[in-house]
């Protein structure tokens, strides 16, 4: 085992993290209106660089409740007709984001494991007409999708806080076909992060204590089978100060980055 692995493993109780993580975003879901520690919503869509003019065909509550860290579309290049799947789908901003541009002809399959994530993002779908859209409750360090059917997995803001990013990674190669594309924007650091930050379950929960060394987080992509082609940092930053000074400390920070599944 590679010290990265060991020092993951003993980070944090998976099923406190667990618990903290789902009733986190419970509150994201319920109750976008309330002050995180984070930013939320349409203006720090736009100011990732989620073009208004598309924001503006997704259902506003579902947009209400974003709360990723980057936009990766760009790098995610999709066609009419593919097939995505969203690893921590949320309110399904993303979802909706990623379905408009593969069409009637395409599919999203949306996966997160908050129930009041998931019901959300179900209702704002069926009420908007969208028809190529799948949201399964599941876990992203076991994906409810078969082996090698999949063109593009995204995820966004998410996979920092799995205590099995390895594990997700590796599910991410098998689900998608050969040559297919996992574009995600997440939260990394430049610094290892010190116990007193990563064994804190709710500096986990509130995407810092779980945030990756980048160079780690990249050779976990890669040992999975994946070969990175491009990599970007995001605009994005921690509101609360005590975020804000760790980022700081840390080099904490949002990337985007897009990878292909080589043979
Ligand atoms: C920071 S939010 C991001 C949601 C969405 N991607 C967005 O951009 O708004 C994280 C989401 O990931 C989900 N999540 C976190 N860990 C997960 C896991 N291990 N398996 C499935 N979903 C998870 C949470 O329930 C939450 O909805």
């Amino acid at each position: 085992m590679k010290t990265r692995d060991i020092q993951e493993a003993m980070a944090v109780d998976p099923i406190d993290l667990e618990r903290r993580v789902k009733d986190m975003y419970k509150k994201v879901a319920l109750q976008p209106e309330v002050t995180y520690h984070f930013e939320m919503g349409r203006e720090l869509a736009e100011s990732l660089g989620y073009p208004s003019k598309e924001l503006d065909l997704i259902p506003k509550e579902a947009i209400e409740s974003f709360a990723g860290v980057g936009y990766y579309f760009d790098f995610a290049n999709l066609n009419k007709g593919e097939v995505v799947v969203d690893l921590g789908s949320g309110s399904g901003m993303d979802v909706f984001f990623a379905a408009n541009q593969v069409g009637p002809s395409g599919e999203v399959i949306g996966i997160d494991m908050t129930e009041e994530q998931l019901q959300k993002s179900v209702k704002l779908g069926k009420d908007a007409g969208f028809k190529q859209l799948v949201f399964r409750k599941g876990y992203i360090e076991e994906v409810p999708v078969v082996s090698n059917c999949i063109d593009v997995v995204i995820s966004n803001g998410v996979i920092n806080l799995s205590s099995d990013k390895k594990r997700v990674f590796k599910e991410a190669a098998r689900v998608l076909k050969e040559g297919g594309r996992l574009v995600l924007s997440d939260i990394v650091t430049e610094a290892k992060l010190p116990a007193s930050i990563s064994c804190n379950a709710t500096l986990w929960a509130a995407c810092i204590g779980g945030a990756m060394q980048v160079e780690d987080y990249k050779e976990l992509i890669e040992e999975a089978g994946l070969k990175i082609m491009e990599v970007k940092e995001n605009p994005y930053a921690f509101i609360s100060s005590n975020a804000q000074g760790a980022s700081k400390q840390y080099g904490i920070k949002s990337i985007s980055l897009m990878a292909v599944k080589i043979a």
